[in-house]
């Protein structure tokens, strides 16, 4: 038996729509979009369009041109942080972020830009009543991800959403972890811009992410990578509207076909669905492994506030030994270690031993997780 437990990674399997989706794009398509005058590109251009249009709806958003296509989330969010930032201002993230926001923010503190962490509990929640102790007046722009990449716990975007506007503050999500299977609405939350990977909750193939902006956050973002749009031809200078402002170059246009794919079906499913039956399985998982002696469950032991990624401690074996007899004995697909993401082990305290993350996908089923569980039982009695 194999069992793929790491869908905080990657989804898998892919609804097969998505495969016949991609073929059919370089099988019969084929060709770029703004660059030729014939029917071929002009029905992927439609196809484009029609992509971004259901993303913009499937986040409450009001304007397909408003969604920028890049390679994957880390691109997105390096576009937003280094495109705006610049020296003497201050950003606000949590302490709970993952290396694709940690990182460019490091390399930025390198220039004159300052960022504070938000402190989260040992449960790796925000502490919301800190918040408004930590904004100065050069604070500019707040990232925090939405649910967390080591143990699932999400944040309340509502409310973080009402305190950044009342203070000005450019609210930036990175949905890394929950796009395609929780709600999120651009407008209720406040957000300037949500930044989102396509191959996760969202079902498509990787190479293709992006971020949704809003107007008026847009005109301070400088692009980072300019070049040809495949429109404004006559002009050396990069347009300044959307979404070709930030989309140089060849898109990826078998990923968007395989995107486009996957957001029909996601509209099929529904997204409740999706939602309740992967915190189904992450109910049943959490329900039996938190009594097992030997593991130590990370994070919230219930289903309330979380996705469905969940954290592990072997207490009497090497996390990364069980992860291997995991695989080679039983099939069972893992991540272990400290998942790109220092700062959150370091508040959840598992820092730097790390954890097994076992991440559930709604194609997942109860004999998988029943069937893991009884591995993790004769692992721990070894
Ligand atoms: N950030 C992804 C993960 O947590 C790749 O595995």
């Amino acid at each position: 038996m194999r069992v793929y437990l790491d869908n905080a990674a990657t989804s898998f399997p892919k609804p097969q729509c998505v495969s016949q989706a991609v073929c059919d794009f370089i099988n019969n398509i084929g060709s770029n979009v703004g660059r030729g005058s014939y029917q071929n590109s002009y029905s992927a251009a439609q196809v484009v369009y029609e992509t971004r249009e259901m993303l913009s709806s499937l986040f409450n958003f009001n304007n397909p041109l408003n969604v920028v296509f890049t390679m994957n989330i880390t691109q997105s969010i390096n576009m937003i942080l280094k495109g705006f930032l610049k020296k003497g201002d201050h950003v606000l993230v949590s302490s709970m972020e993952h290396n694709a926001v940690m990182r460019p923010l490091t390399s930025l503190s390198k220039q004159g830009v300052e960022f504070t962490k938000i402190p989260c509990d040992i449960y790796g929640q925000i502490d919301y009543s800190s918040i408004e102790t930590l904004i100065k007046p050069n604070t500019k722009l707040a990232i925090i991800s939405h649910a967390s990449n080591v143990c699932g716990t999400m944040q309340d975007i509502e409310r973080l959403g009402e305190i950044f506007k009342k203070h000005n503050i450019y609210f930036v999500l990175d949905s890394a972890q929950t796009a395609g299977i929780f709600d999120i609405d651009f407008n209720k939350s406040n957000l300037s811009a949500l930044c989102f990977t396509g191959h996760k909750g969202l079902l498509g193939p990787q190479g293709i992410g992006g971020f949704i902006i809003s107007n008026e956050f847009a005109t301070k973002v400088s692009p980072i990578i300019e070049g040809g749009t495949g429109s404004l031809s006559e002009s050396e200078e990069q347009p300044e509207y959307l979404p070709d402002k930030f989309e140089s170059g060849t898109l990826c246009l078998p990923a968007i076909y395989g995107l486009n794919a996957s957001l029909k079906y996601i509209k099929k499913e529904s997204t409740k669905a999706i939602k309740e039956k992967e915190l189904y399985l992450t109910k049943l998982f959490i329900e039996e492994v938190k009594n097992i002696d030997g593991i130590r469950l990370i994070g919230y032991n219930t289903t309330d506030n979380r996705a469905a990624v969940v954290s592990l401690d072997f207490l009497n074996i090497d996390n990364s030994e069980a992860a291997f007899v995991l695989d080679r004995e039983y099939g069972i697909m893992t991540r272990v270690g400290l998942h790109c993401a220092p700062s959150a082990h370091k508040t959840l305290n598992t820092f730097p031993k790390g954890t097994v993350r076992f991440s559930f996908g709604h194609l997942n089923t109860e004999e998988e997780i029943k069937y893991t569980l009884e591995a993790i039982n004769k692992i721990v009695k070894k």
